[in-house]
């Protein structure tokens, strides 16, 4: 048996539509590759990618919960996973691994590009601390948000995340239990992994403003809950993270193979199999 030349690591993973859509976006230009998914427990990922280095591996995307493991196994990063403290890209370079994260740049096209909605000046709440949760603060706050309110179940990872942006005159930190109090929010982004665990948020319906932007960072039946949720509070437009999805990975596969593909096809095939809400 070959090994494959690219792959996406995560725990859990074998769900993943990253082999099927790096296949398709290679059929489109026209590129040969072989890419896999490979379950990676966190405390086994350092191994387990080694292996698959030593057999010739050359990219991997990274999954939830190994994009801040990640981070530390690259001899070089790029400045935007520098600045997130994790990497969802890796690329081999000269023996080791060049980390980047196209998880930033692609909830911003899907947002600006795909659904052209203006991200300036959102009063904005991110729930959530973790690898995905870094790149989207970095990426919105790029793009111009205003105030950003950081809120985690654990308190001092969304401390933690708060200091290093270093921007305190518009990211701050707020605990889990004050939820009620924040006020209302234009954009309000689920980076939490509760869906993709079946587990259900409890948020107040005061915290979405008319005609706010609700995305969870998950996709299908992960995202079902936050939706639908968010379609009850009265959000202008509720989305989960499908366009998000297909737009890391042709930024991901721009970086290996020098050609970035076209999203669409490849973004609509996947909505119609996954809508984003059960009853759509
Ligand atoms: P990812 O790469 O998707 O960000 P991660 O680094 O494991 O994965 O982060 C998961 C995030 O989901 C964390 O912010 C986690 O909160 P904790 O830091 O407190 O663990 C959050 N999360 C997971 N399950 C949750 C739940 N049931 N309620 C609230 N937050 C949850």
């Amino acid at each position: 048996m070959t090994s494959p030349d690219y792959a996406v690591f995560g725990h859990p993973i074998s769900h993943s539509l990253s082999p099927r859509i790096h296949a398709t976006f290679g059929k489109q230009t026209g590129i040969t590759l072989d890419y896999a998914a490979i379950d990676a427990p966190a405390d086994a990922f350092a191994a387990t990618l080694a292996r698959f280095a030593d057999a010739g591996g050359r990219g991997a995307n990274i999954t939830l919960p190994l994009k801040q493991d990640a981070f530390g196994l690259c001899a070089q990063t790029s400045d935007f996973a520098s600045r997130a403290g994790a990497v969802n890209t890796l690329t081999r370079v000269d023996g080791s691994w060049h980390g980047d994260n196209t998880d930033g740049p692609g909830l911003i096209r899907d947002l600006t590009g795909r659904h052209s909605l203006d991200l300036r000046e959102r009063r904005s709440l991110l729930l959530g601390a973790g690898g995905a949760a870094r790149a989207a603060a970095h990426a919105l706050l790029d793009a111009g948000i205003g105030e950003l309110v950081i809120v985690n179940r654990n308190a001092e990872r969304a401390d933690a995340l708060a200091d290093s942006i270093r921007d305190p005159s518009r990211v701050h930190t707020r605990y889990w239990n004050d939820l009620a109090d924040l006020g209302s929010f234009d954009l309000i982004v689920n980076a939490t992994s509760a869906g993709v665990a079946r587990e259900t948020l409890q948020l107040p319906f005061a915290l979405v403003a008319p005609r706010a932007l609700c995305y969870d960072l998950s996709y299908g039946a992960a995202a079902f809950g936050f939706v639908a949720w968010a379609r009850a509070a009265g959000a202008g437009k509720a989305l989960d993270g499908l366009g998000m999805l297909v737009e890391q990975a042709a930024e991901s596969f721009a970086i290996w193979h020098g050609m970035r593909p076209d999203t669409d096809p490849v973004h609509d095939a996947l909505r119609a199999e996954l809508p984003l809400l059960a009853t759509d």
